[in-house]
């Protein structure tokens, strides 16, 4: 492996450029550790913007360390329903556990000790022990990589062995080579986030444009090497809104795949049907929900049972207002709004007329 020498001017270039330019956002006033670990795992999959929301009220909900641990996980998968990979909230869940059990509630500082909890990969270590105590630990994730491989002109995909392996002896020298490691790492964000986009990156309001190999050799639009993105797969589904007394039908998924554990509306497909049958009485919403690759076009019916439900089958009827607030992903909530149940009605239509 090569070793890597970083001019002292460029970390110091990153970090004028950070304290004047950064974004107030809510986990950039903490160095609590909890705090910014909740940011972080939030942010792995998701955009700064989308987050946001959801970080606060998560907070509000579970303030403390202890106070997430000693949640039921229902709860944690109810303050996260809307977020996507729902692996994320158990394995806090999980990780928050541990942490009262191991470490008497107090969010370690060890690095081993952090890389150990569930959940936590080198890059939310790196996040957590950098911004929070100050440790000189890299991180690493697209966007800093896209900055690193153009700042040092790396052609290859940054997610291959060797390419990443370069990439985090880089990010490791920069950390090292400062006194302000977590302002170090969030300045390479949120450049990447701001400035050095994947495509047309504003080169002339960068920092250390001066600096970087990519520019001097007019390459910065073409590296790093574009992923392939796996092709999208468009699926047909249907719901059924079956009502019984101001209550829908629901029912529990289980299973170990991606929604296992969450809230759905049954389906209308006979395959799917887990115990019930249901008969359409017509179609009320139509529907397009993204679930990663997947591009779903979503017939809502209302529908009436053919067949009783078995609570073991893990049915139950609930409220609109429960169906909100049960762990589900954002389509059970996108159906609501569309059928006009709950009193809710999306991008200003008026509820009543022609809904269920
Ligand atoms: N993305 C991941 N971590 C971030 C952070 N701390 N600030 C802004 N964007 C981020």
């Amino acid at each position: 492996m090569r070793t890597t020498v970083v001019a002292p001017g460029l970390t110091r270039s990153l970090l004028l450029w950070y304290r004047r330019h950064r974004r107030d956002l809510p986990w950039r006033g903490t160095n609590n550790p909890y705090r910014i670990w909740i940011s972080e795992v939030m942010l792995q999959q998701t955009t700064v913007k989308t987050v946001i929301p959801y970080y606060r009220k998560f907070l509000a909900r579970f303030p403390t360390l202890r106070s997430l641990a000693r949640a039921p996980l229902d709860d944690v998968l109810g303050a996260w329903s809307g977020l996507g990979y729902y692996r994320r909230a158990r394995q806090l869940h999980a990780a928050a556990r541990l942490i009262l059990e191991t470490h008497r509630g107090r969010f370690p500082r060890d690095p081993d000790a952090v890389r150990a909890l569930p959940g936590v990969g080198r890059y939310t270590a790196g996040a957590v022990l950098s911004i929070a105590f100050g440790l000189k630990e890299p991180v690493l994730d697209g966007n800093v990589a896209r900055v690193l491989s153009r700042l040092f002109l790396l052609r290859g995909d940054p997610r291959s062995g060797p390419n990443a392996k370069r990439l985090w002896a880089i990010a490791r020298s920069l950390v090292e080579s400062t006194a302000a490691p977590g302002d170090l790492n969030q300045a390479l964000m949120e450049l990447g986030a701001l400035i050095c986009a994947p495509a047309a990156p504003e080169c002339t309001a960068c920092p250390v444009a001066r600096r970087c190999a990519a520019r001097a050799a007019g390459v910065q639009e073409s590296i790093p090497a574009r992923r392939r993105l796996r092709d999208p797969v468009s699926v047909h589904s249907s719901v059924a809104l079956v009502e019984r007394r101001g209550r829908y039908l629901m029912r529990r998924r289980g299973g170990s795949g991606l929604m296992d554990g969450l809230w759905e509306f049954p389906s209308l497909d006979p395959m799917d049907g887990r115990g019930v049958r249901v008969l359409s009485l017509g179609r009320v919403a139509d529907l397009r929900h993204s679930i990663t690759y997947r591009r779903l076009r979503v017939e809502v019916h209302r529908a009436r049972l053919v067949s009783e439900p078995r609570p073991r089958d893990g049915y139950r009827w609930v409220t609109p207002a429960q169906a909100r607030r049960l762990p589900a992903s954002s389509l059970v909530r996108k159906v609501l709004d569309a059928a006009c149940i709950g009193g809710r009605a999306v991008g200003g239509r008026a509820c009543g007329g022609g809904a269920v």
